[in-house]
Order: C-alpha cells, then structure tokens, then sequence
C-alpha cells in the first residue's frame, strides 16, 4: 500500500515535470525552433556550465481566473528560475519562456525572479536574466504591475552589491524593458532581440503611427542610438557566449575580487611598435585600439557600447591577469570630442568599474567637449558634469597616459591628477593646455595680428609660440601633474608596476546617504 502511494507520488512528480518541461506546448515550441529560437530551457543549458543548473519553483502557477486564465495555467507559469555555474563560479539565473502567455510577468512569475534576486543578493553572486516578456501580464491587472514593482526595487537595492546582468532575446515589452534598463550590462541578438515600452500593435492603436519591431526597437536601434544596450551579437547563441566571456572580467560581488587570470605576457614587454601610433600631426586621426590592444595581456580586450559614441572607447581588459576597465578617447571618431553621449557611455562605465573595485586606465587624446547648439540644448553642461563626476568620486585605483591632447574641461575630467588620478603619465606627444593653439591665439593676439604687416606670418608665429610652450606635457610635469614622461614603448612596464604597487588602494568618499549625480 504504502509503495503504491510512493508510486503514485513520484507519478505525479514526472507528470508535473513533464508539464514544466513542455512549457507552452509542442506546437508553439516548435514553431520556436523554425523561427531560428531556443527555448528557455535550451539558453540556460548554453549559458551554464554543462549540468549545472538547480531549478527553483518548478511547479509554481498563477492563481488567476480572470479571462479564462483558469484554462492557461502551466507548472512554472512562464520562467525557469535557479542558480548553476559560469566558468567554476555560481550564478544566479532566470529566463522567461514566451511559450507560455507571451512570456508575460503575472505576480506568481515575478515572485519567481524575486526569489533568485533575493538569493542572489544575500549570498554576494551575479544574476542574469534572460528576458523574452510581452510585460506585464494584461490579465491580472494591477497584480502584474506589483510583481514589476517587486522586481525594480530588487534591482535597484541589488544595484552595485552584485552584477546585474541581462539578455534580450525576444520582443520585449513594458515591464520586461525597465528592469534590464536598471541592469548592469543589457545584451541583444541581432536576429529576434527587441526592446520597447510597447510594441508596434499598441502603437498602432494608440498614436496610428506604422513601425516595424526591428525600428522601434532593434538590436541595431539600441546597441548603436540609444545606448541601451551595451553588447550586441548576430544570434542568441552569441549573447550566452558573450555572457561566459564578459563574467569572467567581473567580481561575484563587491567586496570580491575579479578572478586573476594568469598570464605569459610579459609585464615589462616593451613594444617599440607603440612609439610610431601616434601621429606627430596633432589633427591627424588615429585608432586609440591599437595603443590598448598592445598595452592589455594578450591584445585582449571586451568592447563595452562599442557601436555607442565611439568617440570613446570603454572596454575591460587585463593587466597583469587582474581585470581593469579602460576608458579611451578615440582621436579616430570626432577627434575624440566628448560629447553628451560619450559623457554619459563613459560616466557609467567608471561608476560600474568604482563600484566593483576595478581599477581604471584612462587613455586620453581629446581636443575637449564638443562645442555646438546641438551639444548645448542638449544639455552637454549637465551631461559632461556626470563624467566629472564619476570620475571624482571613484576612489579605485586610477592610472592615467595622456596619449596627445587633452585640453580644458577634458584634461580635467579624463582622470587627471587632481581627480585623485593616481598615476598619471604623458607621452612626449602630449599637449596639455587650456585649449588649442589656433583657438588660443584667435582669443590672446586676434588684435595683434590684425594690426600686424603681415597677418599670416604673425598669426603662424604666435601659434608656433603657443605650441612650443603648451603642446608639450613638460609644464605639467614641472608642476608634478603628470608623475612621468614616458616612451610609448614602456606603457605596459609602467602600468603594470603602477598597478602592482597601487592595485589595492584604500579611498573613501565623506558619509552621506548618496551622492547626487547630474542625472
Ligand atoms: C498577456 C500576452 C502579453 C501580455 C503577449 N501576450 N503579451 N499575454 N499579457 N502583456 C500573449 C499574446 O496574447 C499571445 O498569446 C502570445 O503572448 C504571443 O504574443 P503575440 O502578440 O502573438 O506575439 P508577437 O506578435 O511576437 O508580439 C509580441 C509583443 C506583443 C510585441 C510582445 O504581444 C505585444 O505588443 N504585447 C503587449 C506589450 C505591452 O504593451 N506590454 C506592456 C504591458 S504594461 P497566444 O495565446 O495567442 O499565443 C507593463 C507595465 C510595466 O509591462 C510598467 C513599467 C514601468
């Protein structure tokens, strides 16, 4: 008798598995797969190391009857939540199935999330998100929306203590875009991948304006426009790679340290190629990549928001094994103006690198910040502020090369000695001024020059004056602004050093209750 029960149960625990495992059913996961797309069950496979994934809530459903909810109601309603490993290291993770109601978030599902969310942050590891939600799910009202609430505060108190990570593999919508966009890092796949407070039916309906998923909201419209996304790849596949990729520059938490992968770089490589890349042409463009690739170990680097005001470089490397975050002027793109997008791209990126204890090194070649109306009614002064900001309040380590310009607001801001820069060198090439030569001497002589026999010669005179004083970095080291002039051949012995020596300084900012950025 008693066997009989126990046969029964574990009848009824394969049932109910078989339920969970099949989601929204055959039919539409397997026009799924015509469609070029995994299941939920499949990503997290590829995401995780092999066989290590613990599911969670399995058989947790929704206890709505509205709308014939009754009718719908599967084991799991709609997300597969647990935890499993990326490279050795535990994770977090939930991945909504849009198999089941649209992948749409009723509060049993978001009590789901937030139950990862809570384990996630108690016990100091990332989590990642592999969304694909229609939002809220429309027929539990306002139930659904306390279930986003949930999840946004989560979010939000989680933000800085642990990696926050998010995949966008479907089309989602409302809620399902405001949490990834309070997230760390947001990927898309080129193919399948939409992000937008509504789609293109409700649009429709409301404003009757005609837009396709891929405008309103494409991989391509986020990863290169608006900056949502940090990281885009051509398929699914490529975001849960780039997920085991990016995890292994980061931290579980923050008081952890990124893992430190050993390497056979040598630190005092010098490389004579680096004394030829920046031009002797002030104006003259150039790929700051090159400086990073051969400086970082290995010539490896991870692009963050590389197609996003690619005036400026962000990007995690290694130096030494240890993880740092490189933030670069890119002389190749507006002459590495920084303007509202780059400002904030950057702001960011420094906040992200301060509040996980990776040191920064600071590129700069950057005529200063764009000058226009655009920039202006934009709000360039309160977007700029945000880079200063998050540059003086990061206490990480900071290590600084001044490549060529930095001038003005830029010189400042790029991590310079008076923003508790901690090591700041020059390279012989540098011009440290308040502006550029033509911009300065229009300003000081225009009355000379005018007045003068021979205006042109004067003008090329003054500016030649001007250039020999300032387009050099020796002012600023006969002030002890930048510590070193260094041969671009030696960057990788001096930061490396520097970083060895440095790696594990202490700062801190006054008590508060927080800061308040320029937002
Ligand atoms: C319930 C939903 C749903 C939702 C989709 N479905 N969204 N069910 N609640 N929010 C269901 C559909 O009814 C359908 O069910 C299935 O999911 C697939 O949807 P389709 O529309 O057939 O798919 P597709 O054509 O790919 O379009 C996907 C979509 C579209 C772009 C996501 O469904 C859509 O626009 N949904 C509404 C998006 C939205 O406006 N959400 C905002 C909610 S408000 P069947 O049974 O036919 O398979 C919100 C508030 C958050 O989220 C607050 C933030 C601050």
């Amino acid at each position: 008798m008693a066997f009989d029960n126990r046969d029964r149960l574990l009848a009824r625990l394969e049932a109910l598995e078989a339920q969970a495992a099949a989601g929204g059913g055959t039919e539409r996961i397997a026009k799924r797969h015509e469609d070029g797309k995994l299941t939920a069950r499949e990503r997290v496979d590829i995401l995780l190391d092999p066989g290590s994934f613990l599911e969670m809530d399995a058989f947790v459903t929704h206890q709505c009857d509205d709308f014939g909810m009754d009718t719908q109601v599967v084991p799991g309603d709609g997300v597969i939540t647990g935890f499993g490993r990326i490279g050795g290291r535990a994770v977090c993770v939930y991945a909504q199935d849009f198999t089941v109601l649209g992948g749409s978030l009723g509060v049993a599902h978001a009590g789901k999330i937030c139950k990862v969310q809570d384990m996630a942050l108690k016990v100091g590891i990332p989590i990642i998100g592999l969304n694909d939600s229609g939002g809220a799910r429309i027929q539990e009202g306002v139930v659904a929306l306390s279930g986003y609430a949930e999840i946004f505060l989560r979010n939000t108190l989680a933000s800085g203590v642990i990696p926050q990570i998010s995949a966008i593999l479907g089309p989602c919508a409302g809620g399902a875009v405001y949490s990834p966009g309070i997230t760390d890092f947001v990927l898309m796949a080129e193919r399948g991948s939409h992000m937008f407070i509504t789609g293109p039916d409700v649009i429709r309906t409301v404003t009757h304006e005609e837009v396709t998923k891929e405008a309103l909201g494409g991989a391509a419209l986020h990863a290169r426009t608006s900056g949502v996304a940090h990281f885009v790849t051509p398929d699914e596949q490529g975001v849960l790679a780039l997920i085991r990729e990016l995890m292994t520059y980061l931290p579980q938490n923050n008081v952890s340290e990124p893992p430190v992968l050993p390497t056979q770089d040598p630190p005092d490589r010098a490389d004579p190629a680096l004394d030829e890349i920046v031009p002797t042409e002030s104006s003259c463009p150039y790929d700051i990549r090159e400086i990073i690739s051969r400086v970082v170990d290995d010539g490896r680097y991870l692009e963050v928001h590389q197609f996003h005001a690619e005036n400026i470089v962000c990007a995690f490397a290694r130096l030494t094994g240890r993880t740092i975050g490189i933030v670069a002027n890119q002389p190749a793109v507006l002459a590495g103006c920084l303007d509202i997008d780059a400002s904030v791209k950057a702001a960011r990126f420094v906040r992200f690198c301060d509040a996980f204890g990776i040191p920064l090194v600071t590129l700069v070649d950057t005529p200063g910040f764009l000058p226009g109306t655009d920039q202006e009614s934009g709000g360039i002064i309160r977007h700029g502020a945000k880079l200063v900001y998050a540059y003086a309040e990061a206490t990480v380590p900071k290590l600084t090369v001044i490549c060529r310009k930095a001038y003005g607001g830029a010189y400042i801001v790029m991590s310079s000695r008076h923003m508790r820069g901690d090591f700041n060198l020059a390279y012989p090439t540098a011009e440290i001024a308040v502006m550029g030569s033509e911009g300065a001497v229009n300003i000081l002589d225009r009355r000379a020059i005018d007045a003068s026999s021979d205006p042109g010669a004067e003008r090329k005179d003054r500016i030649d004056a001007y250039r020999e004083r300032f387009a050099n970095p020796y002012q600023a080291a006969e002030w002890g602004f930048v510590d070193a002039v260094i041969r671009p051949r030696d960057t990788r012995r001096y930061l490396a050093s520097a970083l060895a020596t440095m790696g594990d300084k202490r700062d801190s900012n006054p008590p508060k209750k927080h800061g308040n950025i320029p937002l």
